[in-house]
């Protein structure tokens, strides 16, 4: 499909039909997403596709207690799991993390994530990232970018061939017991799970902050850039 419409419209996917996948279509799109880029080129990510009823319920009650957690963090006002968040106010707001779960529907996304299509955990070896910031006084994140843009790929690649999809990190904060899992060996990280099928609806229009918010001349605080707001804009 044309690149910008992919780049423009593919949003998250939560919903999809009972349309199986089809191996054969899940490795073009693994052979698509292959080509992104990663810190000199070290392609530290691994790729597990997860079939097994019982793992798939595994992950899916792992994803769980992370997504009350979220969903009460959310509920106080709060960005969940911020490297800046307030700890305080932070664990005060995951006590109603047991009550949103009580309530929640069973047919939501987290709660039928063991019925998706596709099943991808992404995972990465450590020991292939180029984690410059690693010996900054502050949290790091430059080693993700390592991962992630493959992570985007199997996304964009998927919706190519019609599929749509979401990348999930809930089941990080699970991290050591979803490595058990999977048989994950020391030294290497969960990065994410990806979703896949057949989107329920069409894709449609995302709603994104604008050029001109996040851009700007010279400075941090310099002009904006691209005033009008959707292509950059001009002198
Ligand atoms: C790093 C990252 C982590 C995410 N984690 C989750 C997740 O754990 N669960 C989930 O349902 N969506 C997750 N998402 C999807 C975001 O919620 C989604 O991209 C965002 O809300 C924009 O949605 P839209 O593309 O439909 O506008 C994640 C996305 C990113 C980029």
């Amino acid at each position: 499909m044309d690149l910008y419409a992919a780049l423009t419209t593919t949003g998250a996917i939560r919903d999809f039909t009972a349309a199986p996948v089809d191996d054969a279509t899940l490795a073009h799109v693994l052979d698509v997403a292959r080509f992104a880029p990663s810190g000199g080129n070290r392609q530290g990510w691994q790729v597990i596709v997860v079939k097994d009823p019982i793992v798939r319920r595994g992950l899916r009650d792992l994803y769980l207690t992370g997504w009350y957690d979220y969903l009460a963090q959310r509920a106080a006002g709060l960005t969940p799991w911020s490297p800046l968040a307030d700890r305080d106010a932070e664990a005060r707001a995951v006590v109603g993390a047991p009550g949103i779960a009580a309530s929640a529907s069973p047919d939501g996304f987290a709660e039928r994530l063991h019925e998706v299509p596709v099943l991808l955990a992404i995972t990465v070896d450590l020991a292939e990232l180029a984690a410059v910031d690693r010996d900054l006084d502050r949290y790091t994140f430059a080693g993700a970018a390592s991962v992630y843009p493959f992570a985007w790929s199997v996304l964009l690649a998927a919706r190519d061939v019609g599929l749509g999809g979401v990348l999930t990190t809930m089941v990080i904060r699970r991290e050591p017991d979803v490595l058990a899992l999977l048989g994950v060996p020391d030294g290497h990280a969960i990065a994410a799970l990806i979703a896949l099928g057949h989107p329920v609806k069409s894709f449609s229009k995302l709603t994104r902050g604008p050029v001109s918010s996040f851009t700007t001349v010279d400075r941090y605080n310099g002009d904006p850039f691209g005033s009008d707001g959707s292509n950059g804009g001009g002198a």
